[in-house]
């Protein structure tokens, strides 16, 4: 169709409310509207190249225009376009799926529960836990304890993992059942003179307070990102998980680990749980399954839980339409192949990711940073008013929202977090591409100080 993009930014705001918007703030600014990509780069309507620093929202692992996946794609709809996986049948790409997952990821994963998506998959989970406990006979092992600041995904039981409080304030979230406790974020929580390790163990003996507090009898799971991304990419310090694992452990509670994120190379192993060396009972997952070219999700359940679900369980009353869908199915296959052969978990762990790494630590003097931190490829700038004591900027100055202006006037996408600035670019890059992000991130990291400086917020 060919329109001016005006006349597509008219048609957006008279049809489309668009997810986590003011719909009429963005009918008054218009959308910036994404025609095509290659790569690890986008172009908009207007003809404007944009290097994609956020993979599209966290999930196109291998980048935009891989082939095979397209052909995987067209050759199974002609094939069979669809069909469910309900009352005793399969197709071929869902088993051949299922198959390839439990190879890629850790060992005490051998079954696999599929979704549409990372929400559906944490539904998926709560409803799990639940129906475990109940065949165990302990029905009342019920609640669930999250993190504040984790993002779960968006449908009621997501939402309510989630600990996002503005998400909380509207519609009467979290539902029963659901508990949060605090992140494990140092700027936020530690305490002066106290080491990472020392601040990540007391983080974990919150969650032990928590089980405590409710009554470890009561207490069915606890979820957790490895890396909070959407939360501002939150990175925990080593002791926090494998203590987590501990408390776990010793409560009898089961684990799960929310890898929509973290999975499929982005920290630079397979799953995030192995960067962080902790075992989980359950991993959800979604987005780099498929590298985001066509929607998929789904929970990966280990032996224990598994065990229980098969022998005891009788029917699970739970599935979904597209749980198992042939194309998305066929298109992960396509896409899991591409990172095998193309070595992007080692691209990531031993090049790229120590790479940025390094970028990220020049990036650290920069006057506006208080903190540079990565893990694979997931990266997270700190801006503040005051370098040695991390003073932060007047909310109302919204020093992310400006930088993050920045960053699009100059053909970057990046993310903002309140003052935190985020990437999370696609597993393909190179280095010399990540030279050419650093260079645009310095740029836009300049042209917000100048801002803070002429509106005197410094
Ligand atoms: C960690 C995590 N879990 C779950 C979700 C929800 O996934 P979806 O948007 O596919 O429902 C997201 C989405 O960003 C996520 O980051």
């Amino acid at each position: 169709m060919t329109r001016t993009t005006l006349e597509w930014q008219a048609a957006d705001s008279a049809h489309f409310l668009h997810p986590f918007t003011d719909f009429q703030s963005l009918a008054r600014k218009g959308a910036r509207i994404i025609t095509r990509a290659d790569n690890i780069y986008l172009w908009d309507s207007d003809g404007h190249k944009l290097l994609d620093a956020m993979s599209g929202l966290w999930c196109v692992n291998v980048g935009y225009g891989q082939q095979a996946l397209v052909d995987a794609a067209a050759a199974q709809m002609k094939e069979l376009p669809f069909y469910n996986a309900f009352f005793q049948t399969a197709t071929q790409p869902a088993i051949a799926l299922a198959e390839k997952l439990a190879e890629v990821t850790p060992p005490q994963f051998r079954h696999v529960f599929f979704s549409g998506s990372g929400s559906e998959g944490n539904d998926t989970v709560v409803r799990m836990v639940r129906r475990y406990w109940d065949v165990l006979g302990e029905p009342q092992k019920q609640v669930n304890i999250s993190r504040h600041n984790a993002y779960h995904g968006s449908t009621m039981a997501g939402a309510s993992l989630g600990g996002m409080a503005g998400m909380h304030a509207q519609g009467g979230l979290p539902i029963p059942g659901i508990t949060h406790i605090d992140q494990p974020y140092w700027v936020e929580h530690g305490r002066p003179g106290e080491s990472r390790d020392a601040f990540g163990l007391r983080a974990a003996s919150w969650l032990e307070d928590r089980i405590l507090a409710m009554g470890a009898d009561k207490v069915a799971a606890f979820i957790g990102e490895p890396i909070q991304g959407a939360g501002g990419v939150i990175i925990p310090p080593a002791s926090y998980w494998p203590e987590i694992q501990r408390i776990c452990d010793k409560h009898g509670i089961l684990l799960v680990s929310d890898e929509v994120i973290c999975g499929f190379g982005r920290t630079g192993r397979w799953f995030g749980c192995e960067t962080f060396g902790f075992k989980p009972d359950l991993m959800t997952f979604a987005k780099g399954v498929t590298s985001g070219y066509i929607p998929l999700g789904g929970v990966m359940v280990g032996a224990r839980v598994a065990r229980v679900l098969i022998e005891q369980g009788g029917e699970f009353e739970h599935g979904y339409t597209y749980s198992g869908h042939p194309v998305s199915c066929a298109v992960a296959l396509a896409n899991i192949q591409i990172i095998q052969d193309q070595h992007l978990v080692a691209h990531v762990h031993d090049d790229v990711g120590p790479y940025l790494a390094q970028c990220f630590a020049l990036l650290a003097e920069h006057p506006l940073v208080g903190a540079a931190e990565t893990c694979g490829l997931m990266g997270a700038l700190l801006l503040v008013k005051d370098k040695a004591k991390l003073t932060p900027f007047d909310a109302a100055a919204g020093i992310g929202m400006v930088c993050r202006g920045h960053c699009f006037a100059n053909g970057l996408i990046m993310r903002a977090v309140g003052s935190r600035m985020i990437i999370a670019p696609p597993l393909v890059i190179t280095r010399g591409q990540i030279d050419e992000m650093v260079a645009l991130i310095r740029r836009c990291l300049d042209l917000t100080l100048a801002d803070a400086r002429r509106h005197g917020w410094l």
